[in-house]
């Protein structure tokens, strides 16, 4: 599924010439171009301050560019109600952070159901399938555990489960091993590589290189701007920049 250029598949996400300004002339994004095709798994890498959560934020329409375009499965963001935009966002993508951001004081089967509070899924429907979501991510034995209750690793299945209950098409991942010991962050990393196998377009952000070149396409960011994009297989296109 994961082969790269998979230029025969649909675009999940594009950004055209997509810019992020902030007063005082930081510039976080400077017109970049991306197409992310269904059933690919990216690396997004570069240095701190490079733009990288930025553009995260913008594929997922978290944030809107400055000036510029972006498309999810199809539909030009910017031309939506906020309404839209919210089922777009519950329908089609996923999100894991670096810090987990769970419910303190909820358990593992509540944090998940929530990723499905948007969807329009009554409570009982929630809850079941949280408990898939979280059988998915081996930790159907750790349902009725709360944040503390939980490791690091764990949090983030749980995060994972979140981002997964309502089959995002798109899953975008901000650094989801950064606060992980090296061994959970490979589980994390396999449980990306299940379901990018099943068929889900994912996104990650990673400081790891070695989490970087495991995976099938890597994008470079510099300054906000985009300075190479290559996959595993056949590192020659460099762009000039
Ligand atoms: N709300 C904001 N207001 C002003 N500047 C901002 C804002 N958010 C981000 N920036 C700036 O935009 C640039 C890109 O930030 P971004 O968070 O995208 O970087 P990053 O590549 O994700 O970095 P890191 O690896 O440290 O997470 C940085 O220079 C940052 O200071
Ligand atoms: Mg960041």
């Amino acid at each position: 599924m994961s082969s790269w250029p998979s230029t025969g598949s649909p675009p999940v996400v594009e950004l055209r010439r997509a810019t992020k300004s902030y007063p005082g002339g930081v510039h976080a994004l400077r017109a970049v171009d991306l197409t992310v095709r269904e059933g690919e798994l990216l690396a997004v890498v570069g240095p701190s301050g490079s733009g990288k959560s930025t553009m995260l934020n913008v594929m997922g329409t978290l944030d809107t560019p400055t000036t510029g375009t972006v498309e999810v499965a199809g539909y030009d963001v910017s031309t939506l109600s906020d309404s839209r935009l919210s089922a777009l966002r519950a329908r089609h993508i996923g999100f894991v952070f670096q810090h987990f951001h769970l419910a303190a004081g909820r358990d593992a089967v509540d944090n998940v159901a929530d990723g499905l509070l948007y969807a329009g899924v009554p409570l009982k429907e929630r809850r079941k399938r949280a408990r898939e979501a979280l059988a998915q991510v081996r930790l159907d034995h750790r349902g009725s555990h709360t944040p503390d209750q939980l490791s690091g690793g764990e949090k983030q299945r749980v995060a994972i489960a979140r981002a997964l209950v309502g089959a995002p098409r798109l899953l975008l991942a901000d650094e989801p091993t950064g606060a992980l010991d090296t061994a959970s962050g490979t589980v994390v990393m396999q449980l990306l590589h299940e379901l990018n196998a099943s068929g889900t377009t994912i996104c990650v952000i990673t400081h790891d290189n070695g989490i970087a070149d495991a995976l099938p396409r890597q994008v470079r960011f510099r300054d906000g701007e985009i300075v190479s994009d290559a996959s595993s297989a056949a590192r020659t296109d460099e762009v000039t920049p």
